[in-house]
């Protein structure tokens, strides 16, 4: 099973990337997983379609092709003006039904403060109507994120830390249930191209 990891921070140096990091420690550590992570600072995208839909964005289209063949995904969504970050909803958006059709996407909503709630429940209602993903009921919220998945002694006992590897554990178990899905009900993307 092979889990795209999405840090979607803009920002170098952000709390989402170093916590992405964790998530591909712990994915990459388990025996038939494998992580992808990709940090938009460091790999930026554009934020003009017809850039995108004309080929001409080298990152964009490395990212996509790195990313076609996960079975699911964890999209770490910063929280930003009480909403999620620009660039994960345009990664949302660009990477679209090619990438997301039918796969289950696990969401970790941060904050250095009290926040984190906010990008999950703006992804989880907006944003699948054309990437076709599967927000599974299972997320987590990670407020004074700073303080938490530092890999320190402590970590092991934090709820955060559990419930991430319980989330993990899910996401798994979602991979393998909606990888039989497809087969048996590839979707229609020439009839159905976008959701109503
Ligand atoms: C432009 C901007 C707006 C922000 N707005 C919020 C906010 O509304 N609520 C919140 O809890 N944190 C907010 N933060 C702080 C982030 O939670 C903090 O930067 C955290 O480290 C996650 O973002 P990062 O992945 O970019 O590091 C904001 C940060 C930025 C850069």
């Amino acid at each position: 099973v092979k889990i795209g990891i999405l840090a979607g921070s803009s920002r170098a140096n952000s709390e989402s990337a170093r916590i992405g990091a964790w998530f591909a420690s712990e994915i990459n550590g388990r025996d038939g997983l494998s992580a992808q992570l990709v940090d938009f600072h460091e790999t930026p995208i554009s934020f003009v379609p017809e850039e995108i839909w004309g080929g001409q964005d080298a990152n964009f289209n490395a990212m996509k092709s790195s990313l076609v063949d996960c079975d699911a995904f964890v999209v770490i969504a910063p929280e930003w003006g009480g909403a999620a970050s620009p660039v994960i909803r345009n990664a949302l958006l660009f990477l679209g039904s090619a990438v997301f059709a039918d796969k289950p996407v696990y969401l970790v909503g941060i904050s250095s403060g009290r926040g984190g709630l906010r990008p999950i429940l703006e992804i989880r209602s907006f944003s699948y109507k054309n990437n076709y993903a599967c927000y599974i009921p299972e997320w987590l919220v990670v407020t004074e994120c700073d303080k938490h998945f530092t890999g320190d002694a402590a970590d092991d006992n934090d709820y955060l830390v559990k419930r991430a590897r319980y989330g993990i554990d899910t996401l798994v178990a979602y991979a393998n249930a909606l990888n039989t899905m497809r087969t048996a009900h590839p979707r229609d993307l020439e009839t159905y191209q976008f959701g109503m």
